[in-house]
């Protein structure tokens, strides 16, 4: 077991630091942010993330997990440094590394002994060695450390069981005593037989970036044939299902919807695409996904349009602000595309999310912000249901159908069963089923 520090408390660096602690290790979990060191140390978690909280408070209470301001001790503290701090979007779509020699650099003055550098963070094909040369040039040729790729797969939402229970642990590294190090930090899951990729560190960064944008590519490949369908008159889930029989297919990750949103998957693509760029190769594919994901959530609106062609001066219910469902994250939720351009067609919304309210508030602060999904359809001339919360898959629909002013619902997650909605009275659209009757 070994004495690990993490920088970074966003979605990844907490759920990795309370993972590790809860392998058996022992963790301190730092960050620049001060009131957020604050709420964990009072017990507070500043990041909606079902089960996470148990999860800290067992390993504080064990001794094993840690939360500090001070980076420095930290990194002298530990044996194994994490580097878990974000990688957004830079202007021109490449990931910004800024955080990422920070932590490098940081790491490097205060390299008093044999250490690891672990890259968490997804960062392009290439950092590992650039963050290896940084810290041998600040910290001279005799310091001795090793830099790790550790790509973490955690989906948002179901953050605590994806990095308990993973497919693989991918670790990435030109040393093979840091290779045997980071077994040892993941003991627990070696001894359950979770397989373990061992590779070098180039083949670590893309592995990470390569399975993001075939997943999202095969989310854009549903949600075409779910356009499709609604034009040929097929049933898009009978098309997935039956695809996904194929072993070579498999069923997950083909259910259609308003496109893609988060903080991975339109980051990671994107990135992809400027990394091809740098080296001079063309990807047609993953820029033909970053496209077509935009032009699906844009839509959502045309759907709209073919159940009441005029949004003029209409009141429309938006219901789900986040990305997805069990997450308060609302990078590029189609929600932030979907509302602006009802708002470009004279519309005005009405909306309510259950958790997501306040991280949607920083771009959208003058919205009509509801309290409850009964609230946002009072008055409205339709709602759309934008994200698959559990309590938007058991509304009232004669109580929706009472305050609605006309009773339009577009689902754009395919919640409701088409024939039943239109037998309850609802002009109903969704996505890809539009000849159920
Ligand atoms: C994703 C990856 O799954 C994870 O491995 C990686 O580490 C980070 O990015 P996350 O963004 O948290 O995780 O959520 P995920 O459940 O993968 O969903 C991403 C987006 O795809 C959401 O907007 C979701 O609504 C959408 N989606 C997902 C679909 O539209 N259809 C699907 O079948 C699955």
């Amino acid at each position: 077991m070994k004495r690990i520090c993490v920088v970074g408390t966003g979605y990844v660096g907490l759920v990795s630091g309370t993972g590790l602690a809860d392998f058996g290790n022992h963790v301190v979990c730092v960050d620049i942010d001060k009131d957020k060191i604050e709420l964990l140390k009072k017990g507070k978690i500043p990041i909606y993330e079902p089960g996470l909280k148990e999860v800290v408070d067992r390993n504080v209470k064990a001794g094993r997990l840690r939360f500090s301001t001070d980076i420095d001790k930290a990194i002298r503290d530990s044996e194994v440094v994490f580097s878990a701090v974000g990688t957004p979007p830079g202007e021109g779509g490449e990931a910004d590394l800024r955080a990422v020699w920070a932590v490098a650099t940081v790491f490097a003055k205060n390299l008093d002994g044999y250490k690891v550098f672990v890259n968490k963070s997804t960062v392009p094909v290439g950092t590992g060695r650039k963050v290896y040369e940084l810290i041998r040039e600040l910290a001279g040729r005799d310091a001795s450390f090793d830099v790790v790729s550790n790509p973490e797969f955690l989906r948002e939402g179901s953050a605590v069981g994806d990095f308990l229970h993973p497919d693989r642990v991918v670790i990435g590294s030109s040393n093979p005593k840091a290779t045997e190090i980071m077994k040892d930090v993941y003991k627990a899951l070696y001894l359950r037989k979770t397989p373990y990729v061992e590779t070098n560190i180039e083949s670590a960064e893309l592995i990470k970036y390569a399975s993001n944008a075939f997943l999202a590519t095969k989310i854009t490949f549903i949600n075409e044939i779910a356009n499709l369908c609604d034009k040929v008159g097929a049933d898009v889930h009978v098309v997935a299902e039956a695809m996904g029989q194929d072993g070579r297919i498999s069923p997950k990750f083909l259910h259609p919807g308003p496109g893609y949103g988060g903080s991975c998957f339109p980051k990671d693509t994107m990135a992809l695409v400027e990394i091809f760029k740098e080296v001079g190769i063309k990807t047609k594919v993953v820029e033909a996904v970053v496209e077509a994901n935009e032009h699906q959530k844009a839509l959502v609106v045309d759907r709209l349009k073919e159940l009441i062609p005029d949004l003029k001066g209409k009141v429309i219910a938006i219901l789900g602000l986040s990305f997805k469902p069990n997450t308060d994250d609302t990078r590029f939720s189609p929600s932030k595309v979907v509302i602006p351009l009802l708002e470009k067609e004279g519309a005005r919304v009405q909306c309510y999310d259950p958790v997501a309210t306040k991280d949607f508030k920083r771009d959208f602060p003058d919205l009509d912000y509801k309290k409850s999904a009964y609230d946002a359809c009072q008055g409205a001339d339709a709602v759309i249901l934008m994200t698959e919360w559990n309590e938007f898959r058991g509304l009232d629909l004669e109580e929706i159908k009472k305050l609605l002013k006309s009773p339009v619902f577009l689902d754009t997650r395919n919640v409701y069963d088409p024939a039943d909605m239109r037998e309850r009275g609802f002009i109903y659209g969704s996505v890809g089923r539009a000849h159920i009757r």
